[in-house]
């Protein structure tokens, strides 16, 4: 039995929760540890030094800032770390896949609300020219973000599609640590997040969270086209919980397929 513990029970960590106490073979919930006691959802919750004893393998499904606080202390326990909050890993992976070698355990980074990551990879073992990715989010999706705070941009004055952003993963992480995870892991998986270049758009009217990646290189090309509908969090798509989830079935699998 792989038993997981739960750091952050919003959107994504309530359904793994879940799923981990109901048909995920080979995977126990541990328990969950939460900064408000409400949020627990009656799941066992606990401080995060028992929650590593507890388990073999930790979520993280709270935020890029919580993620770096807590991830070199679970690798350094010898735990797999389980990643949702992808952009907080960008600048530290190199240091902390080093923790992780000398700890054996792995770092995990599910696809979360992208698809394709499988023919990102396989195009990387050749030569890849370019990664771009066109999002476009309803204006509300993009609301708090620190780039729309700094940039006062009214959201609500927007009534066309409108580009709000374009560059690096590097900057769209830190611009928008709650919006782009999924550029981050498309970065993780091909060419890295300086070459990774990201373009997005608010859209007004528009009902789900749309990604379009292209990636150019000897292979051909690649085009990868999700449409996400929102969960009760505007900013989080419902594959990104589900992708969690379809990797913590693989982990107690004995068939793994992609
Ligand atoms: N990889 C992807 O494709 C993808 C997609 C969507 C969201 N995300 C990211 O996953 C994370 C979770 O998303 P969500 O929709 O569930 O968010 P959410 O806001 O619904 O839930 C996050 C929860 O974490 C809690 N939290 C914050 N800091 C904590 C800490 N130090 N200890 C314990 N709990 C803490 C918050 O109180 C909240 O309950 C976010 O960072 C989000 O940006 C990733």
């Amino acid at each position: 039995m792989l038993k997981i513990g739960i750091v952050g029970m919003g959107v994504i960590g309530t359904a793994i929760a879940k799923a981990a106490s109901g048909d995920l073979a080979g995977v126990e919930l541990a328990g969950v540890t939460v900064r408000d006691p409400a949020k627990a959802g009656g799941f066992p919750a606990c401080p995060l030094d028992e929650l590593l004893q507890k388990s073999d393998l930790i979520v993280e499904a709270a935020t890029q800032a919580a993620l770096r606080e807590f991830g070199p202390a679970v690798l350094r326990a010898g735990k797999h770390l389980m990643v949702l909050s992808v952009g907080g890993l960008v600048g530290v992976l190199g240091e902390w896949a080093r923790l992780a070698e000398q700890h054996h355990c792995r770092i995990l980074v599910p696809s979360g609300a992208i698809a394709g990551l499988d023919g990102v990879k396989g195009a990387r073992e050749g030569r890849i020219d370019t990664v771009t990715m066109e999002t476009r989010k309803p204006p509300r999706g993009l609301a708090g973000a620190p780039y729309i705070e700094t940039q006062r941009i009214d959201l609500d004055a927007i009534t066309k599609e409108t580009l709000i952003f374009e560059g690096p993963a590097t900057e769209a992480v830190k611009a928008f640590p709650a919006n782009v995870n999924v550029v981050a892991a498309l970065s993780l998986a091909g060419i890295g997040p300086e070459r990774t270049r990201i373009r997005l758009f608010a859209v007004p009217g528009q009902q789900r969270n749309q990604h379009r990646i292209t990636v150019d290189g000897e292979f051909g090309r690649l085009t990868i086209e999700v449409e996400n509908v929102p969960s009760e969090n505007p900013r989080t798509g419902k594959l990104s919980y589900l992708s969690a989830i379809a990797m913590l079935r693989e982990l107690g699998a004995p068939l793994r397929v992609g």
